[in-house]
């Protein structure tokens, strides 16, 4: 408990920028893990740099659209917002970033 309090102060100093971190970190655990954590169902494994290489190379504004609206490709079937619907698209996009900045 105590090194949480610890975290939660670090990420208030580090400013605006830790904060969408540590947002992006909460909704991917909730709501992407299952899958990505896993690789589950054909879902690129966060920090298996190999599976997200070309995903990056399209660049955020693919990604999020893929991840906000859903889509099928190669692998698998990525549900419209994981398959949660009450998270916003910002939500989804910060879970993104996450998960990419784990993957590179
Ligand atoms: C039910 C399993 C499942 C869950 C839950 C899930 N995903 Fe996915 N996701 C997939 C699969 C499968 C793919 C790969 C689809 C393909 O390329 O064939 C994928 C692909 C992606 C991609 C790559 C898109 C691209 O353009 O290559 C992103 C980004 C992504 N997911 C984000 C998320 C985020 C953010 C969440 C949580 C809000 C999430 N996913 C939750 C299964 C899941």
């Amino acid at each position: 408990m105590k090194k949480m309090i610890a975290l939660a102060s670090v990420l208030a100093l580090s400013g605006a920028a830790g904060v969408a971190v540590a947002g992006g970190q909460d909704t991917y655990m909730k709501s992407c893990n299952a899958c990505h954590g896993t690789g589950a169902a054909g879902a690129p494994k966060t920090g298996d740099t190999a599976a997200w290489k070309d995903r990056i190379a399209q660049g955020n504004a693919t990604m999020y659209e893929h991840a906000i609206k859903g889509f099928k490709g190669k692998t698998g079937m990525m549900p419209p917002k994981g398959g949660f619907a009450n998270l916003s698209d910002d939500d989804v996009k910060a879970a993104v970033d996450y998960m990419v900045s784990k993957s590179k």
